[in-house]
C-alpha cells in the first residue's frame, strides 16, 4: 500500500494551478445522464471519485471517455436506472445520481447509503423532496426503490436544513419534471451555481441559485453542451493552511478569490497577508501564525467544514489558542488523534475542539481516517520535525488530483513510496 512520505520545516514557495472542484463537477457528471448526446466537461480534476462517478454512468448505459482533465459523456443510450451496491459503496455520495435517474427513466434503484467516515450520512431531505416530486419509495431488502410512473412534476419543496446534496437532487430531478419547482431554504454553496450555470447552457430554466430559494421551470429536453468546471476551493484552502503551517510565501492560480472569503479571513487573522487578482492569490505567511477567535464551521458564505482539518492542522503551530466548533456534521475529529501523534495539542468535546498551539511538531507514522482529516495531516506533516510517513491514501486521492505534485512546487520535501 503506498504511502506519502515527508519531510518538515521547510518553508513553501513558488506557484500551482488549482484543480476543478470535486464537489462541482461530481453533480455535473450526475446532470449529463440527463442527456442524450455528447456532453464535454472541461477542467474535471482526475480523482478516485471522478472515475467511481464514470464507472456509475457506464453501468446506466453512458460510453465515456476521460483524457487530460477532459471528460466526454455521450448519455444517448442511457436506459440503466440501477446504482448497484459495489459503486455505492465506492462513492457515498453516488446518491447525487437519484434525481437525474428518475428524471430520465422514471425510476432508480439503490443501495442503501448507510454510514460514512464522518458519521451518519443520512439521505432522508433527498428523499422526501423526490416524493413530493412524484417518485414513491419503496425500501426492500437493503435497496431503495424510487419510481415516478406518471413522470415528475414540479411542487414547492423546503428543506428543513440547506443540505448541498438534497439541494442538487431536486435541480437535478425538476430540471425536466413538469411545471415549476420552487425548493425553499436551497444550499448556497458555489458548487449548486455550477450545476445550475451548466444545466441551464443545456437549455434548462432554473433561477437564484447561490440564494436560498431556487426557482426551476422544467423543460422537455436538454441539450448537449460544453462546460468548465469552477476551481476547487476546498484544495485551495488546503495549501493556503500548508504554507500557513510553514511560513512563506505561495501563488495560487486558477481559483475564485470570491469562494475563499471565509477561509481568506480566519487566515489573515492569524497573521497571513493576501494579494488577490481575479482568478490569483499570493498568500504571505508569517513563521509562526497567531491563534484565532473562535471559528464555526457553517453552511456558505460561513467558513466551509471541509476546510476545518487543514486549518485545525496549521493551528497546531500556531502562538495562542483557538476554539473551533464543528456545527455541520458528527464524527469529523476522528483525524485529531492521528494528528497529536505529530505533537498537536488538541482537546475535543462534542462538537469543539480546543487547539493549543505548539512551538514545534515531530515527524510520526500515522494513517488518514478521510479525504479532509488525511489532508489535515499533510500539513501537520510540512511543519513537523522529522520524516513522517501516511498510510491509506487512498482517501486524499478521492479528493486530490495529485497533491505531492502541487507541493513539489512549493517545494516541499514530499513523494510516494
Ligand atoms: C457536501 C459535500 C461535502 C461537504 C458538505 C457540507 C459533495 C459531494 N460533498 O456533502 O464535501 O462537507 O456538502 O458542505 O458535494 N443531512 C441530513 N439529511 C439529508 C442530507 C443531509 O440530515 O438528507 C445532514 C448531514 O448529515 C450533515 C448536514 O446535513 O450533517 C450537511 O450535509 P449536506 O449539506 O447534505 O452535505 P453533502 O451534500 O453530503
Amino acid at each position: 500500500m503506498p504511502e506519502l512520505v515527508i519531510e518538515g520545516t521547510y518553508k513553501l514557495n513558488g506557484s500551482t494551478k488549482i484543480q476543478g472542484s470535486k464537489n462541482a463537477v461530481l453533480p455535473i457528471i450526475a446532470a449529463t445522464v440527463l442527456i442524450n448526446g455528447k456532453s464535454i466537461i472541461k477542467n474535471c480534476p482526475e480523482l478516485s471519485d471522478v472515475m467511481a462517478s464514470i464507472r456509475i454512468l457506464e453501468n446506466l448505459g453512458a460510453k465515456c471517455e476521460f483524457k487530460e482533465n477532459v471528460l466526454t459523456v455521450d448519455g444517448s443510450k442511457i436506459s440503466g436506472y440501477t446504482i448497484p451496491e459495489v459503486l455505492m459503496r465506492e462513492m457515498r455520495s453516488s446518491s447525487l445520481f437519484l434525481g437525474a435517474i428518475i428524471g430520465r427513466n422514471g425510476k432508480a434503484i439503490i443501495s442503501s447509503p448507510g454510514g460514512c467516515e464522518l458519521g451518519p450520512r443520512p439521505i432522508d431531505l433527498h428523499i422526501k423532496s423526490l416524493n413530493l416530486l412524484g417518485a414513491t419509495v419503496k425500501d426492500k431488502n437493503g435497496y431503495i426503490l424510487f419510481s415516478a410512473d406518471k413522470g415528475l412534476k414540479g411542487d414547492n419543496v423546503h428543506l428543513s436544513f440547506p443540505s448541498v446534496g438534497a439541494t442538487e437532487n431536486v435541480i437535478l430531478a425538476a430540471v425536466t419534471a413538469s411545471g415549476k419547482t420552487v425548493l425553499y431554504n436551497a444550499a448556497k454553496e458555489p458548487e449548486i451555481i455550477d450545476l445550475a450555470d451548466f444545466l441551464n447552457k443545456c437549455g434548462g430554466d432554473i433561477k437564484g441559485a447561490g440564494t436560498d430559494i431556487i426557482t426551476i421551470n422544467g423543460v422537455s429536453k436538454l441539450n448537449p453542451t460544453e462546460y468548465s468546471v469552477i476551481p476547487d476551493r476546498i484544495v485551495a484552502s488546503t495549501y493556503i493552511s500548508a504554507v500557513a503551517a510553514t511560513g512563506g510565501e505561495i501563488k495560487l492560480t486558477n481559483v475564485n478569490p470570491e469562494h475563499l472569503s471565509s477561509v481568506i479571513s480566519v487566515f489573515r487573522e492569524s497573521g497571513c497577508e493576501f494579494k488577490i487578482y481575479k482568478d490569483e492569490i499570493t498568500v504571505y505567511a508569517p513563521d509562526r501564525i497567531a491563534g484565532v477567535s473562535t471559528v464555526r464551521t457553517l453552511t456558505y458564505p460561513g467558513f466551509p467544514t471541509d476546510a476545518g482539518p487543514m486549518l485545525i492542522a496549521a493551528l497546531s503551530a500556531s502562538k495562542g489558542t483557538t476554539v473551533f466548533v464543528e456545527t455541520i456534521f458528527e464524527n469529523r475529529f476522528r483525524y485529531i488523534d492521528e494528528l497529536k501523534r505529530l505533537g498537536a495539542n488538541i482537546k475535543t468535546e462534542g462538537k469543539i475542539a480546543i487547539v493549543e498551539g505548539m512551538e514545534n511538531l515531530s515527524a510520526a507514522q500515522c494513517v488518514c481516517t478521510d479525504l479532509r482529516g488525511g489532508a489535515a495531516l499533510v500539513v501537520a506533516a510540512l511543519k513537523a520535525k522529522g520524516t513522517t510517513r501516511i498510510g491509506r491514501i487512498c482517501h486524499i486521492k478521492r479528493g486530490y488530483e495529485d497533491i505531492v505534485r502541487d507541493l513539489r512546487k512549493f517545494g516541499a520535501e514530499i513523494y510516494e513510496e
